[in-house]
């Protein structure tokens, strides 16, 4: 099933602060960054292979995914999903925007539940999670590029002894899937030598551009996603935003474009703001896609996010008329799953009666448009990208979309787009406070200071 819409990008809540002929510039650069993307002749071209992955999956990929999962699936009622960063945030995204939003309340599940671990340190969250599942049947994705990052090693650590105590050692091995490097890393070893069935994360993709490959799709699978429409959105927008296109129709330069000029104009704050609330970790994910990938040698904006309507009762006041360093990126899903009408009221005591017959989603986008002008007039630049509804298929489209325009704006921004060097400045504090062999004239240096 190919869907024949598209996201769409909508400009017109920055024709206030940036002209026609500026844009026109700008995209220029945009236009030129998108050939180096796509000539891999700039910064970081060694982490291009996110590019055209969404081509590349071939069908033998697919089954072997779908064959995994299903093996899962038929043993385990809950999936321990380990990893952080790139190795986390996607998969998180796409459950949640998928899911219905009580379904860890059923009693029932038609698929088994994902649940996160290895993306905090948190003894309490690691206490419970390991008490809840001691009465249940729970397999492990363990997914780390590197294979060596801290906080997935010490949640795996710990699962896994618990699901061999569980299952016995051998049914374990069968329950544990590891996901990460083709050679190198602690994973790696483990994976071969305890013989769990593992997938290769390519080498020139980084962990924020993952989601496409094994890191997302797996779980994604288990969790009962339809992974080929995932990337067949992303498929179809890979077509929308080459070289091939003409610059000003391509949603991913207009976005790098618009948000460059912004960002040279004092904007340095770019929020994203959801008016649904199964976008939290949509927005999750695009703070890292865009935080770790612009956010260096001084440089690139800082990026938050808002829920809406209820951040408007909190965030809303500083965004109205905080100070004037921010501009507003709106994901507007254009259609709801479900229909619930506001019911006409005998005594009308909460005054809601003006509403009577109106869908709550109807509520929702006059909220958004509301919100969209008085922004504006407040001084906020809008940029708003419609998605025609929270699907795969367009969800698969808006992580091409965005992850495309990340690698022009960083480009334009003269950074490399596709390192993280920053990440491990806190790694090396860590390790040097905690002893780690290897680290022992840091360990010194760093408690003199102490
Ligand atoms: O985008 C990135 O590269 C990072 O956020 C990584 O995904 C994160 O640090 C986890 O790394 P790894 O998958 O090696 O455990």
């Amino acid at each position: 099933m190919t869907q024949n819409t598209n996201i769409v990008l909508d400009l017109k809540g920055i024709e206030d602060f940036v002209s026609q002929a500026e844009l026109n510039e700008i995209m220029k650069e945009a236009k030129a960054a998108n050939e180096v993307l796509e000539k891999g002749s700039g910064l970081g071209n060694d982490f291009l292979g996110w590019l055209n992955l969404p081509n590349e999956i071939t069908d033998e990929q697919f089954n072997e995914i779908e064959a995994v999962a299903k093996e899962l699936r038929s043993k385990c009622d809950y999936i321990i999903s380990i990893g952080i960063g790139g190795s986390y945030l996607g998969v998180r995204a796409v459950v949640e925007a998928l899911n219905n939003s009580f379904e860890a309340y059923m009693p029932t599940h038609k698929n088994p539940q994902v649940i996160f671990a290895g993306h905090n340190i948190g003894e309490d969250y690691l206490s419970e999670l390991s008490a809840f599942l001691k009465d249940k049947q729970f397999g492990i994705i363990n997914i780390s590029k590197s294979g060596t990052t801290t906080e997935p090693a010490i949640a795996f650590r710990i699962l896994k002894a618990q699901l061999e105590e569980q299952v016995g050692k051998e049914e374990a091995n069968k329950r544990i899937v590891a996901i990460t490097d083709s050679s190198k890393g602690a994973l790696r070893t483990l994976a071969n030598q305890e013989g769990y069935k593992s997938f290769i994360i390519p080498d020139n993709v980084g962990g924020r551009f993952s989601v496409l490959t094994p890191v997302g799709l797996v779980p994604l699978a288990v969790a009962g996603v339809d992974i080929r429409q995932l990337v067949q959105g992303a498929k179809d927008l890979v077509s929308q935003v080459n070289t091939q296109v003409e610059v000003e129709c391509n949603i991913s330069a207009l976005y790098a474009a618009a948000r460059t000029a912004l960002y040279r104009k004092g904007k340095k704050i770019e929020i994203l703001a959801n008016y649904h609330p199964k976008m939290h970790y949509i927005a999750e994910w695009w703070k890292q896609l865009y935080g770790e990938s612009e956010g260096k040698d001084g440089k690139g904006i800082f990026n938050a996010a808002v829920d809406l309507s209820a951040d408007l009762h909190s965030m809303g006041q500083w965004i109205q008329e905080g100070e004037r360093t921010i501009f507003e990126t709106v994901i507007s899903v254009l259609s709801s799953d479900n229909k619930l009408v506001i019911k006409e009221d005998e005594h009308n005591l909460d005054g809601l009666n003006y509403l009577a017959g109106k869908r709550v989603d109807e509520v929702n986008k006059m909220a958004e448009l509301g919100t969209r002008m008085a922004h504006i007039d407040g001084g906020v630049p809008n940029l708003r990208v419609m998605m025609p509804a929270l699907n795969e298929y367009y969800i698969g489209q808006l992580f091409y979309f965005f992850e495309r325009a990340v690698g022009m704006s960083g480009y334009m921004l003269d950074i490399n787009p596709f390192n993280q060097p920053g990440v491990e400045a806190y790694k090396k504090n860590m390790f040097a406070l905690l002893e780690k062999p290897g680290f022992e004239e840091a360990t010194t240096e760093i408690k003199s200071r102490l």
